[in-house]
């Protein structure tokens, strides 16, 4: 009896001598993290260790009380934090980056972060960076663009956002989730100059640029090995070549064998260590296939990313921060402002005079919804304003603005035609396009023939389209005066195409995908969606714009194509360098309409015509967003980057510069190029 009491004294003291000593330096918020990380580590035991790396609760990292770690609560999305109720969605990211205003897209990774931080959330699953390679992708709208340049800047300025608000950011789908068909088993076959200068730039400047403290690996395999076990994508380009010092975590459920995820760089298996959990680990380390270093590295990680996100020093949630936050609002709505396309506006159908209308109608399924894709990054609102409330309150004073179910029987084709304009919002919603599943290139049954017989009754018929991307348009654009490509709006949407529709607000978006006639246009045709469970990338760098270009194909609306109210001039390009050998751009803009408006200047690059390799005809490296009053002309200059004139030389496997005559090119996109000079590179 005495033997046990002592036994379970020794024990009890133990555990209290374990209990955080407030003295010690890992609770020390002044002290260098690395020091705080190496003094934590050794006090975890290994059962702690081996906890540590696998989800708990679907969304949480386990918590230490004993060593007053706290647990970590992660949430969607890229349209905002979604897991926890209600909350402010933003538009879809791929409308985000229509914005080309870089600056905003950190304002809006802050605002994510707020929200996050309301919330008591300490890693966002956002951004999601994926090259738009197929246009019916069903997760092109929670990414980016076709084009890496501008991809990448997103991604590192919305990562530095996020993270700047005292949140983590986890960039992902680490890499080339550009399908959702067979995404957890497909096994992408790509060459390392394609990935090198097309599928990982954006997470380089995430993780080098804004320095996201996590990544999130892809569901599918690159070149036979899935990225949850990927060595040579996680330990060699990641943590090896980017100096990645943050946690590698697993998409949700998609982890196949403990030995190949611990070793292939994974750190974090998610939403759970079924694969990687302690009895299998414990196994491999026992059997000296896994390294003690290597389970201390991974947890080394965990601990890196809690104590520099100051999650030990301090309560994660701002109970100073509403939820429903008026400030994420504005934001919500200052994004879709600029997100919205004018692809199309003949005879100056827009914007509408509503001074001197009496009525507007507004048809179609997502006249009077919230329309937004769906899957994980599905945002619920507290409230959202439809485009036919946003006319309403737009226009509602002077013209009287109906809804109508549809344009089939006689009272409706009346009204129509006795409107003085009408306003068709088609394109796609959650269950039409999302996550899990690919979308069709032609819009939803019924949409086409309902505009064309808005169109047959109305010559002053609207478009206003919400997809992820590129849409079919052959059968019915010819017979409507404007579109608007509006993505997926937010719940501000309405209000902002309203106001766009009405000339509040001067449309500025330009396109960062390439909107094709026909989805046998796009590179990717022929090389998706892949057979026997294999998809081959065959057109290597040549994804959007670089194959239409390279092809000689004319998309409907090209890369970086968008109309404005009013009329921009450029002049005077000079080509110099910055001291430390950059080149610079500097040219003159002029807006020459009697209205205000921001222009998107685009820089491309073209290499020199005998390379020794494959080029595209242009390259975007560089683009800048003036804002000019009537009349006005400034004159501004874009700093390029150092790696400007690079391709990868994949017989060297490194990046390497070929000796030429390159081109300068700015434009308005990327083929309307108003300005060029030659550059000669030695
Ligand atoms: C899903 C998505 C991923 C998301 C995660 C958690 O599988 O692919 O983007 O963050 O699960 O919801």
């Amino acid at each position: 009896m005495r033997r046990t009491l002592r036994a379970l004294l020794a024990a009890g003291a133990a555990a209290i001598a374990a209990r955080a000593d407030p003295r010690a330096t890992y609770l020390d918020a002044s002290a260098p993290i690395e020091a705080r990380v190496g003094d934590l580590l050794p006090r975890l035991t290994q059962d702690e260790k081996l906890s540590l790396v696998g989800g708990d609760r679907d969304f949480y990292i386990r918590p230490i009380p004993r060593l007053s770690i706290p647990e970590v609560k992660m949430s969607d999305g890229p349209l905002g934090v979604r897991n926890y109720g209600p909350s402010t969605a933003y538009p879809a990211t791929v409308g985000l980056a229509a914005t080309w205003d870089a600056a905003l897209a950190r304002d809006y990774g802050a605002s994510v972060g707020r929200d996050a931080r309301a919330r008591g959330v300490g890693i966002v699953l956002a951004p999601a960076v994926n090259i738009i390679r197929v246009p019916q992708n069903g997760r092109n709208f929670e990414y980016l663009s076709e084009d890496p340049y501008l991809s990448g800047v997103f991604a590192s300025q919305i990562v530095s956002g996020i993270q700047s608000q005292g949140v983590a950011a986890t960039v992902k789908h680490f890499d080339a989730n550009n399908q959702e068909t067979n995404r957890g088993t497909i096994d992408e076959r790509i060459g390392e100059r394609a990935l090198r200068e097309i599928y990982l730039p954006a997470f380089r400047a995430a993780v080098t640029g804004g320095h996201a403290w996590a990544v999130m690996d892809a569901s599918n395999r690159i070149n036979g090995t899935y990225c949850s076990a990927n060595d040579w994508l996680n330990n060699k380009v990641l943590k090896g070549e980017w100096r990645f010092t943050g946690l590698v975590m697993s998409d949700w459920s998609t982890t196949h064998d403990a030995l190949g995820a611990a070793n292939g760089g994974l750190d974090l298996e998610m939403p759970k260590g079924g694969s990687m959990s302690p009895a299998a680990l414990r196994a491999l380390l026992e059997s000296g296939k896994v390294s003690q270093a290597t389970l201390d590295d991974k947890v080394r990680r965990i601990l890196r990313l809690e104590i520099a996100n100051g999650f030990l020093d301090r309560a994660q949630e701002s109970s100073s921060t509403p939820k429903d936050d008026s400030k994420s609002a504005e934001m919500a709505l200052r994004i879709e402002r600029e997100a919205v396309v004018l692809l199309k506006n003949d005879r100056y159908a827009l914007p509408l005079a509503t001074k001197r209308m009496k009525r507007i109608v507004v048809l179609g399924p997502n006249a009077d919804a919230y329309p937004s894709g769906g899957g994980s990054s599905r945002v619920e609102p507290f409230h959202y304003v439809s485009v036919l409330e946003g006319l309403q309150k737009a226009a509602g004073r002077r013209a009287k603005v109906d809804l109508l179910a549809g344009a089939a029987t006689d009272d409706e084709a009346q009204s129509i035609r006795s409107a003085d304009a009408a306003i068709v919002c088609v394109g796609f919603n959650e269950g039409l396009e999302g996550e899990g599943n690919d979308r069709t290139f032609e819009l939803p049954a019924g949409q086409a023939d309902l505009i064309r017989r808005v169109a047959a009754l109305n010559p002053r018929t609207i478009v206003v389209v919400n997809s992820g991307g590129a849409v079919a348009t052959a059968d019915w654009i010819g017979r409507v005066p404007a579109v608007l490509q509006a993505w997926y709006p937010g719940q501000e949407g309405g209000k902002a195409v309203a106001e766009i529709i009405t000339g509040a607000v001067n449309p500025s978006g330009k396109l960062p995908l390439s909107y094709g006639r026909r989805a046998e246009d796009s590179g990717s045709f022929g090389n998706y969606p892949g057979s026997n469970g294999r998809v081959d990338y065959a057109e290597g760098i040549f994804v959007g714009y670089r194959w239409f270009d390279s092809k000689g194909v004319k998309p409907l609306f090209p890369f970086g194509f968008g109309l404005s109210y009013t009329t921009f001039t450029y002049s005077k390009i000079v080509v110099d360098q910055t001291d430390d050998g950059r080149r610079t751009v500097t040219f003159s803009v002029t807006n020459n309409g009697n209205r205000g408006g921001d222009e998107i200047s685009e820089i491309f690059v073209s290499a020199p015509v005998l390379s020794r390799v494959p080029r595209a005809v242009r390259e975007l490296k560089g683009f800048c967003r003036i804002g000019l009053a009537a009349d006005e002309t400034r004159t501004v200059t874009v700093v390029l980057d150092p790696d400007t004139f690079s391709y990868f030389d994949e017989s060297k496997g490194a990046w390497a510069v070929e000796p030429g005559s390159y081109t300068i090119a700015v434009g308005s996109s990327s083929r309307d190029i108003q300005l060029t000079a030659p550059v000669d590179v030695p």
